[in-house]
Parts: C-alpha cells; sequence; structure tokens
C-alpha cells in the first residue's frame, strides 16, 4: 500500500512541479462542471495516472484537474470512487491518501445527497457538521499507517471548526440559505425505503448519501483539515420516487451555488 502511495505522489509531484496546491476539492454527482471555473488548467484522466481506479458511475468524467480557482492552487477531482461501485474502502480513499501524502493540508468535498430533515427541499444546500457511518467497513480497518496517522483517531471535530465559520461567513456574504446538519452515509446503490429515510431522521441525520465518509475518515487520518457540503437532490420523506438522472439534474442545477461556496472557502485559505 505504503509503495503505490509513493509511486503516485511521485508521479504526481512532476505534473505539479513540486508545488503544493492549497485544497483538494472533490466533486460529486452533477457537480464536475464546476471544473470549468478552474483556470490554467492541466487535465489529467485518471486511466493515466499510476494506481489510480477508474470512475464507473455515468456523471462522473474520471479527471484529475491541476489549476487555479479563488486566487489559489487547486487539484480538483472530476468524479470519485464509490463503494457500492464494488471497490473496496482501501482503493475508495486512495487517492486522498495520495492528496495528503503530497502534503495538501485542505479537503473540500461535495456531494448529492437526500434529504431526510423535513425542513430541506430539492435544491437546497447542507454544510456537512457531522456524519454517521453505516457502510459496512472503514477504510483504517487493518494495519494502520503509521506515517499518516494514530490508530484511533479523534473524529470529534471530522469537519473543520474554522472552515464550517468561513462557509456561513461566505454564504451569508453571498445571500445564500445554507443548511448545516448530519450525513449519513450508506452504502446503498438502492434507494432508501420510506421506512429507511424516517429511520434516518429519528436517529438524528439530516441528508443521505453513498460516498464522502470514506474520504473524510482518512483525511482526518491524515491531518487533513475537512470541509463538506451536499446538494439535497431529492426529498427522503415526501414519498416521491427517486431517480440517478433527477438526482443529477438537481445537482446541476444547484452547481452556481456550490461553486460561489467553494471558491469562497477557498478564497479564505
Ligand atoms: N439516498 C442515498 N444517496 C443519495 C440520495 C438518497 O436519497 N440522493 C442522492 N444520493
Amino acid at each position: 500500500m505504503l509503495e503505490r502511495i509513493r509511486q503516485t505522489t511521485s508521479y504526481l509531484r512532476t505534473r505539479l512541479n513540486n508545488e503544493v496546491p492549497k485544497a483538494v476539492i472533490v466533486l460529486g454527482s452533477g457537480l464536475g462542471q464546476l471544473a470549468n471555473e478552474i483556470s490554467d488548467k492541466t487535465v489529467i484522466p485518471y486511466s493515466k495516472i499510476p494506481n489510480f481506479p477508474v470512475s464507473t458511475v455515468e456523471g462522473h468524467a474520471g479527471n484529475l484537474i491541476i489549476g487555479e480557482l479563488a486566487g489559489q492552487r487547486v487539484l480538483a477531482m472530476q468524479g470519485r470512487f464509490h463503494y457500492y461501485e464494488g471497490y473496496d474502502m482501501k482503493e475508495v480513499t486512495f487517492p486522498m491518501r495520495v492528496f495528503a501524502a503530497l502534503g495538501i493540508k485542505v479537503a473540500m468535498l461535495s456531494n448529492a445527497a437526500g434529504g431526510v430533515n423535513p425542513q430541506f427541499r430539492k435544491g437546497d444546500v447542507m454544510l456537512i457538521t457531522d456524519h454517521i457511518s453505516f457502510l459496512p467497513d472503514n477504510p483504517l480497518r487493518g494495519k494502520n499507517l503509521s506515517e499518516f496517522g494514530s490508530r484511533f483517531p479523534d473524529m470529534t471535530h471530522a469537519y473543520d471548526p474554522q472552515l464550517i465559520e468561513t462557509a456561513r461567513r461566505v454564504a451569508k456574504d453571498n445571500g445564500i440559505n445554507l443548511h448545516e446538519g448530519a450525513y449519513f452515509g450508506v452504502q446503498v446503490p438502492s434507494f432508501e425505503t420510506p421506512a429507511e429515510y424516517r429511520f434516518f431522521h429519528t436517529i438524528g441525520a439530516d441528508a443521505v448519501g453513498m460516498s464522502t465518509v470514506p474520504e473524510v475518515i482518512v483525511a482526518v487520518h491524515s491531518g487533513m483539515r475537512v470541509c463538506a457540503l451536499s446538494v439535497i437532490t431529492n426529498c427522503g420523506l415526501s414519498g416521491e420516487v427517486n431517480d440517478h438522472e433527477d438526482v443529477q439534474k438537481q445537482a446541476n442545477r444547484t452547481e452556481p451555488v456550490m461553486t460561489a461556496l467553494f471558491k469562497g472557502v477557498i478564497a479564505s485559505l
């Protein structure tokens, strides 16, 4: 594992001309177009990066982008890896390990999520302040990579309090109604049953989705600061039928709001 991380890190270090980007951005379902905002770009398909898995989901392009956003050097993942695609947790989180090894200190994550807080509407944005994991595995299972972090990493402030404050301020400055809440990470790919959505709400979740949690665990273990946002693409408690295409469309529609939030937080780094 360490050898694979070293190989990939060394390849990317060359592509970065030894520069360390200020942040890595993970662009979730339907949010890949946010990459258009990045200037002075180098686009590297995942297939060209040694040891990188290849994205299989529609709406996930599968490119690593080096460039500038809000005046900062950034790396962006256009498309990510999900547990439900069949990857194991080490593969899902492999890119995050590499980003940590490159010396990147901030991870900005986005995702499409189902709302389970009855106050949420389609197209709303939620700042993730905490999570509950219902995934069947943890990416830190097995031998601890002590080069990155401790055996039992604390998760009390998994979502960086300072970045949460910054996101709140950026939302206020841009007149964005930003919800906050706990993200419930599930395996899926079948959407939840009405009883499951009710269950998630009952136990304290505000949104539910298929990604983010493993990446956050590895980022925190590696000492990175995390800021994560969900686009609420469907309302779980509404009884409406769910559809992946709809989820993507909704995420696309919310892109300007997500872009403003991401740019604002990145500008402050
Ligand atoms: N459930 C799980 N993942 C999701 C959902 C959902 O309702 N919406 C978008 N991603």
